[in-house]
């Protein structure tokens, strides 16, 4: 089976990926440098699939390490780059460590790629290149929107890196997946989210809360044009969001792509409230949920959830799990985390 070079491999997103990976059959190796991962979590990849998969501590910021990685793996058929910086706030107070940690390595990896016989590439990208759109649900063709963050930018400008690469590099053929909010954990509770430090994304600081690590919840901002007036989010499972990973890169590797460049919405197309949300996780886990209402944060968009059609008619892909699922997966996870400290 082919080999698969899976960048950020131990992260939230991108362990869930592996996992699904190896339970299709790829070989699966992993660069990560654990700026923001822990190795702990190749053990929980292993108890689920039963299969170690390979890891290499690269930071892909050093050039000659990325040379010397694709020397050593000649054989690598795919790549899902995962690997970057995420946080908003951050990315406003240090843009040149974000367009370093997103772009540079990002111009190091195809540059390695486009040394192979053929490659299939897939990119984490984020439906914050639309903004705040429109027309929703969001469709692929939503006119990207100038960035509201340095990192935000960086999702857009690595798009646009990978399209004019594509255009020129004939044995390379990319898909940009555009995540709306993954959220959730393994059913097995072997692998989930780690956020280091307070937790800047909703459902996590949801789960702190339950459990009791966080006084409260702050919604922010309940009078958007909204029905209960608080934002409107489409969140995903991210066992669904990594299934859809395995499907766009069999598309590729099985030359079904119709354009060497494509993108695709990854969502479930139905938006939730922050306070629908707090309703499910007290729904599924029994809890009341302590939480206030604050003011706005500053660059929250009001709305966006995607329109899935392009996904689920060209890739074949539909989610399968529920907010409820995903809330009690989030919720359980934290109560095993915790359960260790
Ligand atoms: C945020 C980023 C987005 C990025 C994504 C990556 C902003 C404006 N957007 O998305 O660019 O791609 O994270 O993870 O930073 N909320 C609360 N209280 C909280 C936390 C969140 O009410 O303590 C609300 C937010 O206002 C928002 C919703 O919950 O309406 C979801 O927030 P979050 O999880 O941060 O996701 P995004 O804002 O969609």
């Amino acid at each position: 089976m082919d080999k698969i070079l899976v960048t950020g491999g131990l992260g939230f997103i991108g362990s869930h990926t592996v996992v699904e990976l190896q339970e299709a059959g790829y070989n699966v190796v992993i660069i990560d440098d654990l700026s923001n991962s822990s190795e702990k979590v190749l053990g929980g990849i292993t108890a689920i699939t039963g299969k170690k998969p390979i890891f290499e501590k690269i930071d892909l910021k050093e050039k000659t390490d990325v040379e010397a990685f694709f020397k050593k793996h000649n054989d690598v058929k795919g790549v899902i780059h995962f690997a970057a910086s995420k946080a908003v706030g951050e990315s406003v107070k240090e843009p040149l460590l974000y367009y370093e940690n997103n772009i540079g390595t990002l111009v190091y990896l195809l540059k390695e790629l486009k040394k192979l016989p053929g490659a299939s590439f897939i990119f984490s990208s984020s439906c914050t290149v639309y903004g705040q759109a429109d027309e929703l649900p969001i469709t692929e063709s939503a006119p990207v929107k100038q960035a509201e963050s340095p990192y935000g930018n960086t999702k857009q400008i690595g798009e646009e890196i990978i399209r004019d690469t594509c255009k020129v590099v004939p044995t390379l053929k990319a898909i940009a997946l555009r995540y709306f909010n993954p959220i959730g954990a393994h059913a097995s509770t072997e692998i989930g989210e780690l956020p280091i430090g307070v937790p800047q994304n909703l459902v996590p600081f949801i789960t702190q809360t339950g459990i009791g690590l966080r006084e409260e919840l702050s919604v922010f901002g309940d009078d958007y044009p909204t029905p209960d007036g608080t934002c409107i989010r489409d969140y995903i499972h991210v066992v669904d969001l990594a299934k859809a990973h395995v499907v766009a890169l069999q598309r590729l590797l099985q030359n079904n792509n119709k354009e060497s460049y494509e993108t695709f919405n990854l969502g479930t197309g139905k938006g939730s409230s922050v306070l629908e949300v707090v309703q499910s996780f007290e729904r599924v886990s029994g809890e009341k949920l302590n939480y206030k209402i604050v003011g706005k944060r500053e660059g929250d968009i009001i709305s966006a959830y995607a329109d899935t059609n392009k996904a689920n008619d060209e890739l074949g892909w539909k989610t399968k799990l529920s907010l409820d699922e995903a809330m009690l997966s989030a919720w359980k996870w934290e109560q095993k985390v915790r359960a260790k400290e």
